[in-house]
């Protein structure tokens, strides 16, 4: 149950029988304070102003008709003309209940579109570093999310697997298979690989003329180029495949889009755009001059879309790419999770795809921008030798730190036991501490922060989990299995039910926005809501009915805790 939405629609109508124009907004939020009641109307004022008259006159005649019969136990105006919602306790009790007997919670599937999302994309023979932990996990996060809403989602892993660089990496290839070594050893350093291949390249003229040669046969489709090049993928993928499955993250193979799939539309684009006008040639090279952008001198700023070589550019590959989206998957909206620094890059790339009318206008391409990870310096995050972090060696750390930290805590428990939770632990504590804060800003990764106990951290959220677990656990008693109604008599029962019934707010707020610190947030406010309630009403000491709603109480607040994980790729565990 969407409470937040239910209450907007109502008051809208009211607000509309009272005089207001078709499809004012009312506006509705969750009430800051809880003397504000549980929701208000933050609408009346703007629709007022309009019509003309008093603000609280309005809210009264809007009061007059609204119908929130059974819904609410009180309305009242506030200050300028805000309207006060007080949901009614039998209500939320119902919701509630309804909530615990669902398997999906309550919440409702969305209208069904066909989202794409763009996440992840490393690049090939390059080790997948901390840069692409962001997309990867942040995509993921809103990938789970849209398809619990009931979306179909179509995972787009835009692989770097294009460029002049594969020249340089075949011949070397080459020269690692003449030598008869062992392939997938060899370049289990694949960034190692990559540096030798640049070096030959640089100091080799008889390599680096090979090298060129194989550029120019690749890319007029060469089959011996072409094996050594899918080589090089499977290689690259591999690795990429042990660190997503390290980060219960949901990308396979059958996922990868990689910038090669789209060579094949690059002329034909090139082609268009200058029949249609966009295009000119400039200094022998084709390029789109656009109005939107400035240069320094404040003339239109010039995207080069081929070279004068022939080749294309990354910009090219994004315009065919959404052209694509909208030819082969009919995409409703593209979700791009790509660092702020290549804002641009996609501005341009689609004010080009627009202009030359290749996908309809209702199609949404949404960049869902972040920023850096910071070093607790406040420098980007590097090693201490000043080198790109390797994510698998950050993953191997985060075990090695969270195993000390479950050694400490639980010296008792089986060597196995305690193995599985620091790896749960670990992972999570990964994904969580970037998860939870706001996507658009850098941030600083900081191991004692993401691994403490408090604050708005995986392990306290896990550790939630096992606490409310605990009490049917201790009691023997089947979660799934409570008898009785949920009765709602104490202020705390019923902060923590209005929380619980939030939660289908905070699902669609993350699927609109891309933004899943809002369900980390969320999460965060109900272990401290259910902490009070816990406090001040007993469970398993309290007597009959009581015992059995706050039973079904917290049994509500366990599932609600584990399926807002889970939406975050976060494992809960039963015990820690
Ligand atoms: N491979 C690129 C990089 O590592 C990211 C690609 C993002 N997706 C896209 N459609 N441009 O920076």
């Amino acid at each position: 149950m969407n409470i937040q939405a239910l209450l907007n629609e109502k008051v809208s109508a009211a607000m509309v029988a009272a005089g207001a124009p078709e499809g004012s907004p009312a506006a509705v939020r969750q009430s800051a304070k809880a003397q504000f009641g549980d929701y208000q109307a933050n609408g009346i004022m703007g629709v007022a102003k309009k019509l003309g008259g008093n603000p609280r006159d309005f809210a009264q005649k809007v009061l007059d008709v609204l119908d929130l019969e059974g819904i609410a136990s009180k309305t009242e105006i506030a200050g300028p003309g805000f309207i006060n919602i007080f949901l009614s306790p039998e209500w939320l009790g119902q919701q509630a209940e309804i909530a615990l007997a669902d398997s999906r919670l309550g919440v409702a599937e969305d209208q069904k579109q066909n989202i794409v999302v763009d996440y992840s994309a490393p690049n090939v023979a390059k080790e997948m570093h901390v840069g692409h932990l962001r997309s990867t996990i942040i995509g993921d996060a809103v990938v789970r999310t849209l398809e619990f809403l009931g979306h179909n989602v179509i995972r787009a892993n835009h692989l770097g697997d294009w460029g002049t660089q594969f020249g340089m990496l075949i011949a070397n290839l080459e020269r690692h298979e003449a030598a008869g070594g062992n392939i997938s050893m060899d370049l289990s350093d694949i960034e190692g690989f990559y540096r030798e291949s640049k070096k030959l390249y640089d100091e080799d003229e008889e390599f680096a003329k090979t090298a060129r040669n194989y550029v120019v046969r690749l890319q007029s489709g060469d089959e011996y180029c072409k094996e050594k090049w899918q080589t090089l993928v499977k290689i690259t993928l591999e690795q990429n495949q042990r660190n997503y499955d390290r980060l219960n993250v949901s990308l396979t193979d059958k996922d990868v889009m990689g910038e090669s799939m789209y060579n094949s539309m690059l002329a034909g684009i090139v082609a268009d755009l200058k029949e249609k006008g966009l295009a000119e040639e400039s200094d022998g090279a084709t390029v789109v001059f656009l109005n939107e952008y400035k240069n320094k001198d404040g003339e239109p700023m010039g995207v080069i879309i081929q070279k004068r070589d022939g080749g294309f550019l990354y910009t090219t590959t994004d315009i065919a790419c959404a052209k694509y989206r909208h030819e082969t998957f009919n995409a409703d909206r593209v979700l791009y999770f790509i660092d702020s620094r290549q804002h641009q890059h996609l501005m341009q790339a689609w004010t080009i795809v627009r202009k030359a009318g290749y996908i309809p206008e209702s199609m949404s391409l949404e960049h869902h921008a972040f920023g850096m990870m910071l070093g607790k310096d406040g420098r980007p995050f590097k090693t201490r030798a000043g080198g790109t972090v390797r994510l698998a060696d950050l993953l191997d750390e985060a075990e090695v730190r969270a195993k000390k930290l479950i050694e400490e805590k639980n010296p008792d428990m089986s060597a196995e036991e305690k193995a599985n939770i620091a790896e749960t632990v670990a992972m999570a504590a990964v994904k969580y501490s970037d998860l939870s804060k706001h996507r658009t800003t850098d941030y600083i990764f900081d191991w004692d922060n993401m691994l403490a106990f408090e604050g708005n951290t995986a392990p306290y959220m896990q550790y939630a989990y096992t606490r409310v677990a605990s009490i049917f656990a201790k009691a023997g008693i089947d979660a799934n299995a409570v008898e009785g109604n949920i009765i709602i008599a104490d202020e705390k029962e019923k902060a923590l039910v209005s929380k619980l019934l939030q939660f289908e707010e905070a699902v669609q707020s993350v699927a609109r926005e891309g933004q899943p610190h809002i369900m980390c947030s969320y999460l965060f406010e109900l272990a401290g809501t259910f902490s009070s309630f816990y406090e001040a009403c007993p469970v398993l000491n309290a007597e009959g009915e009581t015992k059995q709603s706050r039973l079904k109480l917290a049994a509500l607040t366990a599932k609600t805790i584990k399926q807002g994980l889970s939406l975050l790729g976060i494992n809960t565990l039963e015990r820690m």
